[in-house]
């Protein structure tokens, strides 16, 4: 791995996922995690700030990137909910089935290798009636939109650290074989409509 992919491309995701718009996504999503919670690919933490202390009895994570993990470890440092982060990736997790509560999944179906073989994971750890808290971004419904995203894609996985612009995360998440309970859509406002169309809700098992 090249230092791009070590530090650049970490450093220059970290810094666009805590931008206001999506913060502002993880505000409406991350709170509503309770009990044992486990995140997929943690990156540089960002969703920490966003948990009820009151309801959260502890965060696990993976994270494949070690700088990303170690920015992460540093905000976790900032709180104080128990934080367990692990080398790590979605596509195989190092738990028991029915571990967990909740899983939250937030703008990491983008980038993962094996969307399905991770969802099919998320929904082996979860309990019984366990949560799936999802915010991805993906495939726009707009004709004009999806053709810039196909031509773009090619050029921006590679600076995305492979995150991908034409994955569905709602219909894979159906796929998967987790019951919908509610869902929500939009273009983030103040971002390209190619990289916007933003899916968000919860699952259950
Ligand atoms: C765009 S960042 C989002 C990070 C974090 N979820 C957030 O909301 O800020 C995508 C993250 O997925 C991680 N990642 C890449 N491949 C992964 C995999 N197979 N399983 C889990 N995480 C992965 C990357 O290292 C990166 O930290």
């Amino acid at each position: 791995m090249g230092v791009y992919d070590r530090f650049i491309g970490p450093a220059l995701i970290a810094c666009a996922c805590s931008a206001g718009p999506i913060s502002r996504q993880r505000e409406k999503v991350v709170p509503l995690a309770s009990g044992e919670v486990l995140e997929l690919g943690m990156g540089a933490g960002a969703n920490l700030p966003f948990y009820n202390k009151a309801q959260v009895t502890g965060v696990f994570a993976v994270e494949p990137n070690e700088f990303m993990r170690r920015r992460a470890l540093a905000v976790a440092a900032e709180t104080d909910l128990p934080v367990t982060l692990v080398e790590g990736v979605g596509e195989s997790l190092p738990y028991e089935a029915g571990r967990f509560d909740c899983v939250v999944c937030t703008y990491t179906l983008c980038t993962v290798h094996d969307v399905a073989k991770t969802l099919a994971e998320a929904r082996r750890v979860l309990k019984p009636g366990g949560r799936f808290l999802f915010c991805e971004h993906g495939r726009a419904p707009d004709e004009d939109v999806y053709r810039w995203q196909r031509w773009i894609e090619p050029l921006w996985k590679p600076i995305g650290g492979g995150c991908h612009l034409t994955r569905r995360p709602a219909a894979a998440i159906r796929d998967a074989g987790l019951n919908t309970r509610w869902q929500e859509q939009f273009y983030l406002p103040g971002t390209p409509r190619p990289m916007g169309w933003t899916e968000w809700g919860e699952a259950t098992v």
